[in-house]
C-alpha cells in the first residue's frame, strides 16, 4: 500500500487478488466465453462454491446420475447432511426425465458432460431451455471436454465449472479449478465467497502453470483424441473387452448428440474386460506405457480401476447403482504415439 487504505496498482492482498491470477482469470472468461471466471485452488472448491452460490439450505437440487464421485461425495456430506438441501439424481440423458424430477424449490440444476467415468452426454441446450423456462440455473461441469471441445455457456449454460487440474494445465504438476459465468451478479457472489468465506483461491505460481498450460490446449486436444479415438477403435474389436464408452464410437449411445455439441470427443476411453476384479488389476498391473494413477488430463496415458481408485469413497452400492463394475477401466489418454499405447494394451490383454 501507498498509504493507509490506498492500494497499490489495486492490489491489497494476494487472497484478494493477485496479476498473475487476474491474467488467468481473463484467459479463461475469453476460453469459455464468459464474462467472468473465478480461479479456484481445486476443481472440487470451484464446484462447492459455486453450488454454494446458487443452493440455499432446504433447496432442492436435481444432479445427473453420473456426476464424478468427489461431486457425489461433497453434495451428499455437506448439502444434503449438512445444510438440508435435498439431492436427487436423475438419468440426465434424458432432458424429460429431468424435467419430470422439477419442482416449485428446485434450486439447481447441477450437470456433468460427458461424465467420469463413463462418457454419458446430457444435451445442454435443451436442458438450458428446460432450466430457463423454471427459471433455474444450469451449471456443467465440463472438465472432461474442455473449452476446446465444448462451450456450455454458448449452449445456455449459466455457470461452467472446470478442474484445471486437469486438460487445462495438462502436466499433472498444479491442482486447481473454475467457474466462469455471463451472471455479474452470481460472478460477484462467487468471488466475495471466496475471498472472505472459504479463501481457496488458486496460488499465483498454479496460476502461472495454468497460464503456460493453456498455451497448448488445442494441439494436446488433437492429439488426446486422434489416440483415444483409435484406442477405442482398437477396443471395441478385442474378445476380452466386453464394452467400450468413448462418444466418438458410433455405437455409443450418444454419439449423434455429441457430434452435435461437442467438437471433438475428448481423451478419456472407459471400458469392462471379460474379466473379475482380480484379473482386471492384473491387467492394470501388466502395462507398462501407461502409469496408474487416478487423475486425468496430462500429456501422459494413465490407468485408473475405478472401483478400488477414482471412485472407491463412494459406496459399493452407489458404485453399482451409478454404472461403475469392478472390471471398468477407465484410461485418460496421453499425447504419446497411438501405435505404443495400443501395443501396450494389446500385450497386457494377451496375458488375461
Ligand atoms: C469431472 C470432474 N470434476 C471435478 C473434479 C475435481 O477436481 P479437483 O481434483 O481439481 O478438485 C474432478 C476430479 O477428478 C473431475 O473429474
Amino acid at each position: 500500500m501507498e498509504a493507509p487504505g490506498e492500494t497499490k496498482n489495486g492490489y491489497k492482498y494476494a487472497r484478494f487478488g493477485n496479476p498473475t491470477r487476474d491474467a488467468l482469470e481473463s484467459r479463461l472468461a475469453r476460453l469459455t466465453s464468459g464474462s467472468e471466471a473465478i480461479a479456484f485452488n481445486s476443481g472440487t472448491a470451484a464446484i462447492t462454491t459455486a453450488a454454494l452460490t446458487l443452493c440455499d439450505p432446504g433447496d432442492h437440487l436435481v444432479a445427473f446420475d453420473g456426476v464424478y464421485g468427489g461431486t457425489r461425495l461433497l453434495l451428499e456430506d455437506l448439502f444434503r447432511d449438512v445444510l438440508g438441501v435435498e439431492v436427487e439424481y436423475v438419468d440426465a440423458r434424458s432432458t424429460e426425465t429431468v424435467e419430470e424430477h422439477v419442482r416449485a424449490d428446485t434450486a439447481l440444476f447441477w450437470m456433468e458432460s460427458p461424465t467420469n467415468p463413463l462418457l454419458k452426454l446430457c444435451d445442454i441446450s435443451e436442458l438450458a431451455d428446460v432450466a430457463d423456462a423454471h427459471n433455474i440455473p444450469l451449471c456443467v461441469d465440463n472438465t472432461f471436454a474442455t473449452p476446446y471441445l465444448q462451450q456450455p455457456l454458448d449452449l445456455g449454460a449459466d455457470v461452467v465449472i472446470h478442474s484445471t487440474t486437469k486438460y487445462l494445465n495438462g502436466h499433472s504438476d498444479s491442482t486447481g479449478g473454475a467457474v466462469a459465468t455471463n451472471d455479474p451478479a452470481i460472478a460477484d457472489r462467487v468471488s466475495t465467497l471466496q475471498e472472505y468465506v472459504f479463501g481457496n483461491a488458486l496460488s499465483p505460481f498454479d496460476a502461472y502453470l495454468v497460464l503456460r498450460g493453456t498455451k497448448t490446449l488445442p494441439l494436446r486436444m488433437e492429439q488426446h483424441e486422434t489416440n483415444a479415438q483409435a484406442i477405442a477403435e482398437f477396443l471395441v474389436d478385442h474378445p476380452k473387452v466386453q464394452g467400450v464408452h468413448y462418444p466418438g464410437l458410433e455405437s455409443h449411445p450418444q454419439h449423434e448428440l455429441a457430434r452435435q455439441q461437442m467438437d471433438g470427443f475428448g481423451g478419456i476411453v472407459s471400458f469392462e474386460l471379460d474379466a473379475s476384479e482380480a484379473e482386471t488389476r492384473a491387467f492394470i498391473e501388466e502395462l507398462e506405457v501407461f502409469t496408474v494413477a487416478v487423475s486425468l488430463g496430462g500429456v501422459e496415458s494413465l490407468v485408473d480401476h475405478p472401483w478400488t481408485m477414482s471412485a472407491s469413497f463412494i459406496s459399493p452400492e452407489e458404485r453399482r447403482a451409478a454404472g461403475i463394475s469392478d472390471s471398468l477401466v477407465r484410461m485418460p489418454i496421453g499425447i504419446e504415439d497411438s501405435q505404443d499405447l495400443i501395443q501396450d494394451i494389446e500385450q497386457a490383454l494377451s496375458l488375461l
